[in-house]
């Protein structure tokens, strides 16, 4: 297969990681006889610094001729400034709206080795396997009004909530076509003893179970939804959350897999055009010094095999190179444990490559 991938690095760490994602995908090219090409384009502070816009048009033109999106992430001190008019951020969402990319799917997943890793109890995260389907095009995030002014009692600011049924049902369809093939459950989390969005959200939710019976659907408060997620994560198989609320639950899970570096994505539409990264950010604490954990970044690339490219096999490969170099005892900073191998960003990339193998 011939297949064109649009890597936007970023800030930050982004560039390191994604260059571990290219090396992973390169290997499984080699080995499987496949040609992918790299394309790279600006997005983010990096894109402000060299044209003013966060995401310029040819940026988002070499994103729309290419079969999947690899990206690394945004942001950092020097663009913090929350007066800017132009803010890093922004050209994240516009790619996102702009590819009609709804559905994000950040898989949680603990692997045996690191169990230690998690700042949580053994027996509490052991064998967690859960997936969080966040809705990315909706809500406060794209909601107007979003502004800030004067008013007569001095500096307000309003953001909006807003969300259709339509984009309601075919996130929740999504999550519910992703259960199909896992353990049938999904969680539809929201705020519905307050909020008219997470009105709408549940009735809609409870209407798309209806029409999925093989799917057991349950509805659950944010807030039990958090605390849950630390108490007993193994009860979640599929959950399913509107646009902030899944982005806070995410982080939250990644405290599950033992640090934020071990954290993939998914950005997926209609069609088989998706964008993956990891759910990190740009850590500007890490940046440069070869330090971040590119695992994130690395099985982002193995869904991008899987869900854009139709490449399970290889999608697999990738897959049991990091458990294997897990095993192994390797470790970046952020998972480092008594009696393992602590290695940079660069090295674990090097390693992951190395062991990616048929099977
Ligand atoms: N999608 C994105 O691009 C995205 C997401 C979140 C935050 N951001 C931006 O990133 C910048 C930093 O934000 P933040 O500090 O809140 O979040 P962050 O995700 O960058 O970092 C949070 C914590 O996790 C650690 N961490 C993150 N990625 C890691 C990795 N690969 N390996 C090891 N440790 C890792 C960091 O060192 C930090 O302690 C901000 O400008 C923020 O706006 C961007």
């Amino acid at each position: 297969m011939h297949a064109q991938i649009a890597v936007l690095p970023g800030d930050g760490i982004g560039g390191e990681v994604t260059a571990e994602a290219q090396k992973a995908l390169m290997a499984v090219a080699e080995l499987y006889g496949h040609r992918f090409s790299f394309p790279t384009a600006l997005v983010g502070g990096a894109a402000i610094d060299q044209t003013g816009t966060a995401l310029p048009d040819e940026s988002m033109d070499l994103c729309r001729q290419s079969a999947a999106v690899l990206f690394g992430a945004i942001g950092g001190p020097k663009w913090d400034d929350p007066r800017a008019p132009v803010r890093p951020e922004q050209g994240l969402l516009a790619l996102r709206k702009g590819l009609g990319l709804y559905a994000n799917l950040r898989p949680v997943r603990l692997y045996d080795c690191l169990v230690d890793a998690s700042t949580l109890k053994p027996e509490v995260v052991r064998g967690v396997d859960l997936i969080v389907v966040r809705e990315l095009t909706g809500g406060l995030y794209f909601g107007q009004p979003s502004k800030r002014f004067d008013g007569p009692h001095g500096r307000e600011a309003v953001d909006t909530m807003s969300y259709t049924e339509e984009e309601v049902a075919r996130v929740v369809q999504a999550a519910c076509d992703l259960a199909r093939h896992r353990r049938r459950k999904v969680t539809s989390v929201d705020k519905q003893n307050v909020l008219s969005t997470s009105r709408l959200w549940r009735e809609v939710a409870a209407e798309v179970g209806a029409r999925n019976p093989d799917i057991t659907m349950e509805h659950v408060l944010v807030d039990n939804c958090a605390m849950q997620l630390v108490r007993e994560p193994s009860q979640f198989d599929v959950l399913v959350t509107e646009n902030t609320f899944g982005d806070i639950l995410t982080d939250e899970a990644s405290v599950l897999a033992g640090s934020m570096g071990m954290l993939p994505s998914a950005s997926l539409g209609t069609g088989k055009m998706g964008l993956y990264e990891p759910i990190h950010g740009s850590a500007p604490s890490l940046a440069g010094k070869d330090l971040a954990n590119p695992i994130a970044a690395i099985l982002s690339a193995a869904m991008l095999l899987r869900y854009s490219l139709d490449l399970f096999p290889e999608a697999e490969s990738i897959e049991r190179a990091v458990r294997q170099v897990l095993d192994d005892g390797y470790r970046t900073e952020d998972i480092r444990a008594a009696d393992t191998k602590v290695v940079g960003t660069r090295k674990m990339g090097d390693l992951i490559a190395s062991r990616i193998t048929r099977s």
